[in-house]
């Protein structure tokens, strides 16, 4: 069973192969006759979606992914409460008994390290659609489909990767997907209290890949072609054994007009949302906004992963 637990575990030549399913289901999506041609492609599987955790990109393009797929889905938006893990079910209670009703699980979970226990059990597919602060594997998925198509290339980047580095999982997945290409560069901009966690540094180092940090955005957005920010994950602080306390938002690591006038020209900013007021609205109406583009990329790209796996589909 081929389950999705952690961004590392994709090899290139499967990236190229969803980007082209991702460009297949934006191309066929555009018209009625694509949309029913798509309809018609995975018609009596059947997807469920566990979220543990609130959710609206993730759960909704799944879930619309799945349905433009002919694929049925039920689940739950909040299983913690509407589930039985209410009640004190483990997660590998739960999964092996959904595992029986469906033919693949989408799974979002406070705790790190939750889709991969699901997956111990499972024997349909398991989506990690974010666990704790480990890891949100489609996003980065979605992300760097969104870097290709924008920028053309997935190589050769300066990529600034900012905001709280410490909680947040979409960064983690994403440096590591960046690792898979030659001659990527990262700089983590962040305050000292949130910056990137050493095992994704440790990582990095073995993959070679070049990364510097700094508290200064100022000092490297000249020279980024990827500006990656991130939201203050401020019901993370509190849970999290010696986290700093829910700081809120530094003014110093806010885009603004003044780090606009500082970006190249064809510079991307990608946001995986939700944003709070770590990008100012202004920002919103500028061509190197890309952060909404972004979200509507993680639609074709969640429908790519659910084709390639479907097509991989035994039962
Ligand atoms: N990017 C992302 O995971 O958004 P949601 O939390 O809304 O799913």
């Amino acid at each position: 069973v081929k389950h999705v637990l952690t961004a590392r575990q994709f090899e290139t030549a499967e990236l190229d192969d969803l980007f082209k399913r991702a460009d297949y289901m934006r191309e066929n999506s555009r018209t009625l006759t694509g949309r029913r041609r798509l309809m018609a492609s995975h018609n009596g599987l059947l997807l469920a979606t566990m979220f543990y955790e609130p959710s609206t990109r993730t759960r909704l393009s799944f879930e619309f992914a799945a349905e433009r797929l002919g694929i049925r889905v039920r689940g739950t938006e909040n299983a913690a409460e509407f589930s039985s893990a209410a009640k004190g079910e483990t997660i590998e209670d739960s999964t092996r008994v959904i595992a029986g009703y469906a033919d693949m699980i989408v799974m979002r979970h406070k705790e790190n390290g939750a889709a991969e226990r699901a997956a111990s059990v499972s024997d349909v597919p398991i989506i990690n659609a974010g666990d704790g602060t480990g890891e949100h594997p489609t996003q980065s998925l979605l992300d760097v489909y969104t870097i290709k198509h924008e920028l053309g290339r997935l190589d050769s980047l300066e990529v600034i990767a900012m905001g709280d580095l410490k909680y947040g999982r979409t960064v983690r997945s994403l440096v590591q997907v960046l690792a898979m290409y030659p001659g990527n560069h990262v700089t983590f901009v962040s305050p000292k209290e949130m910056r990137m966690g050493d095992d994704i540094k440790q990582y990095l180092d073995e993959r070679k890949v070049k990364y510097s940090e700094t508290e200064d955005m100022y000092k490297v957005l000249a020279k980024a072609d990827v500006v990656y920010q991130t939201r203050v994950q401020k019901e993370r602080h509190g849970a999290v054994k010696g986290a700093a306390p829910a700081t809120g938002q530094d003014p110093r690591f806010v885009i603004g007009q003044k780090a606009l006038d500082k970006l190249k020209e064809t510079a991307i900013i990608m946001h995986p949302l939700p944003r709070v007021t770590e990008i100012e609205t202004l920002v919103d109406t500028d061509p190197r906004a890309a952060y909404f583009r972004q979200a509507e990329n993680g639609l074709y790209m969640r429908m790519a992963l659910l084709d390639a796996l479907a097509d991989g589909h035994s039962r």
